[in-house]
């Protein structure tokens, strides 16, 4: 990907818009970023370190430490010893990593971690490396392990492999094999492959051969359960009430008689950010809408009646349409537009904001997965750009403060919040919808007209798929109006009409994705439906391509 492109591409957050806008803002306006970050942690008294070693999995093992209502944050391998004995854990989970621990700089966890007499749980790499540090002996392989392995417990007394069945399937990937076990240590468990699958001590430091964090590992969530209430003694505190009530007494401490501004998009990040802050601080805070004529149909509307009638909120709503379309008048260019629609976001959004007097904290819907992105250990560098990405176009003079309530949960995790605060069910399980909106889903110039065609179209694609109840299984899907006119036939008239595109895709994080397997007959509902009811439109296909090669959105 090249780095234009990446620039407007915020994977992890479907609420999207307003960070993109502020990103393209700050690119053209260099760096001017606000005070440093204030980090509400949540501040939960029970706490997992979970030490990363760069495995792909090692978000995986923090979503099953979390869903097994326990607090955990991750830690790259190298980060200072006093910063993870800050955090105060109850134990330390290491994960895997690419590395063989008897190469020269392999990473290793801080010695400080065997001193302190809590338990540790190590995953295969993180196995590895305690076995290495702890006097054991690892060699690599004659052939990698990879796949699923059946595993057998010799030991069923251990609290780590309590109330599991004698033997059950694992998934294995690892190329390195331990031939000799720490003093101390005693093997717990078996595969075929390796007499040492789990080993454990009595000083409550255990080891996993095998990924307990994958689906594939189906008792894996028992095992990670077992370690964090059995050993490391967790009651399951890390709950969306207790998240709630934390955060409304950090907000409060924080900002104090404080304001705040949030932009609103109507995804649910920033509705969720929003409504936190609300609970804390009331009418302290005041949200900005900016109507930028690209949204779906009844989109302000609905974000208007959800903040302000539901839930009472103080927001300020930019009707500006018009400014918009003047600006993407004769642009075809969809990084031109891109680029076009962040500019007016900021004008509209600076003047909304610099009419509400002096404001102290700017309110941001940032999620973990960026946080952990912007800080490990291969985008350091890129760390502070990233983490501030969504701020950079304010104006320096308004020296705002950043308050991200949200910066230590994950998507499942604000849903969950989200719904705990009263949000409709609606507004919670909102596919991703782009920045830009509508514009780079009309191919080719924007104009009142072809938003009008792409909107009626949109809708009638959005009812029936929710009407098939499929609206939550898809990431996405939405109509696309191509450049293209073709011949069509209508009663005794021919026609030359627009080409309607419908999109529908699968996928977990909008880095792949497949097209969806629609049935036909919705398929054939939608064409009729859009061709009938829809003026200009005679023709409707549907897209049949994956991502790679193609992109989710056409533009
Ligand atoms: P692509 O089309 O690159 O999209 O496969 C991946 C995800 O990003 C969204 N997307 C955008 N979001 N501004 C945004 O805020 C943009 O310019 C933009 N372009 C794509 C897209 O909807 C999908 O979820």
């Amino acid at each position: 990907m090249d780095k234009k492109r990446k620039s407007h591409r915020v994977a992890t957050s479907d609420d999207i818009e307003v960070s993109t806008y502020l990103e393209i803002a700050r690119e053209l306006k260099g760096e001017q970023l606000t005070s440093e970050i204030e980090t509400i942690s949540p501040g939960v008294r029970e706490a997992i370190a979970v030490i990363d070693f760069g495995s792909q999995y090692s978000h995986l093992i923090a979503r099953r430490v979390r869903e097994c209502h326990v607090y955990c944050e991750l830690f790259p391998f190298d980060e200072p010893w006093e910063k993870i004995a800050s955090f105060e854990p109850k134990g330390f989970i290491l994960s895997g990593g690419p590395a063989g621990v008897y190469e020269s700089k392999a990473p290793l966890a801080p010695p400080q971690l065997y001193a302190g007499h809590l338990p540790i749980l190590g995953i295969c790499y993180g196995m590895q490396a305690i076995v290495h540090q702890m006097g054991g002996q690892v060699v690599p392989a004659d052939k990698r392990e990879y796949g699923q392995a059946i595993l057998n417990i010799s030991e069923k007394e251990s609290p780590l492999l309590a109330d599991l069945p004698d033997s059950m399937p694992v998934w294995m990937s690892h190329g390195d094999k331990i031939v000799e076990i720490p003093p101390g240590f005693k093997s717990l468990a078996y595969t075929e492959n390796s007499p040492n699958a789990v080993i454990g001590s009595d000083a409550n430091i255990f080891g996993l051969q095998f990924h307990p964090e994958v689906v594939h590992t189906p008792n894996g969530k028992a095992i990670i359960q077992n370690f964090l209430y059995r050993v490391c003694g967790c009651r399951g505190t890390w709950t969306p009430a207790n998240f709630i009530s934390e955060s409304i007494g950090i907000i409060k401490q924080q900002v104090k008689d404080g304001k705040v501004i949030c932009a609103l998009s109507g995804g649910v990040d920033s509705a969720v950010t929003a409504t936190l802050i609300h609970q804390a601080v009331g009418s302290q805070l005041t949200c900005i809408f900016v109507n930028n004529g690209l949204l779906r149909r009844e989109e302000p509307e609905r974000a208007l009646n959800t903040f302000r009638n539901n839930l009472k909120m103080n927001v300020v709503y930019a009707d500006a349409p018009s400014r918009f379309l003047r600006r993407l008048k004769g642009v075809t260019d969809p990084e031109v537009k891109r680029r076009r629609i962040g500019e007016e976001f900021i004008k509209v959004f600076e003047y909304k904001a610099g009419k509400l007097g002096k404001i102290d904290f700017l309110a941001q819907g940032t999620l973990y997965p960026d946080v952990i992105e912007s800080t490990s250990k291969e985008t350091k560098a890129a760390a502070r750009i990233k983490t501030h990405h969504n701020v950079g176009g304010l104006p320096a003079k308004m020296s705002l403060t950043l308050i991200e309530p949200l910066r230590y949960l994950f998507k499942d995790e604000v849903r969950e919040v989200g719904l705990a605060l009263g949000l409709p069910e609606d507004m919670i399980w909102r596919q991703p919808f782009p920045g830009p909106g509508l514009a780079i889903r009309i191919i080719g110039e924007v104009t009142r007209e072809r938003l009008e065609i792409l909107r009626a179209a949109d809708w009638i694609l959005m009812s029936e798929i929710k009407q098939a109840n499929l609206y939550r299984q898809l990431w996405q899907s939405f109509a696309v109006l191509t450049g293209v006119r073709s011949v069509g036939v209508m009663g005794d008239y021919r026609t030359y009409g627009y080409l309607v595109a419908v999109r529908a895709v699968t996928s977990q994080d909008a880095m792949t994705a497949d097209w969806a397997r629609l049935p036909y007959d919705l398929l054939a509902r939608i064409s009729n439906r859009i061709v009938n009811e829809v003026s200009g439109v005679n023709r409707v296909v549907y897209d049949i391509t994956s991502k790679p090669p193609s992109t989710i959105e056409w533009e």
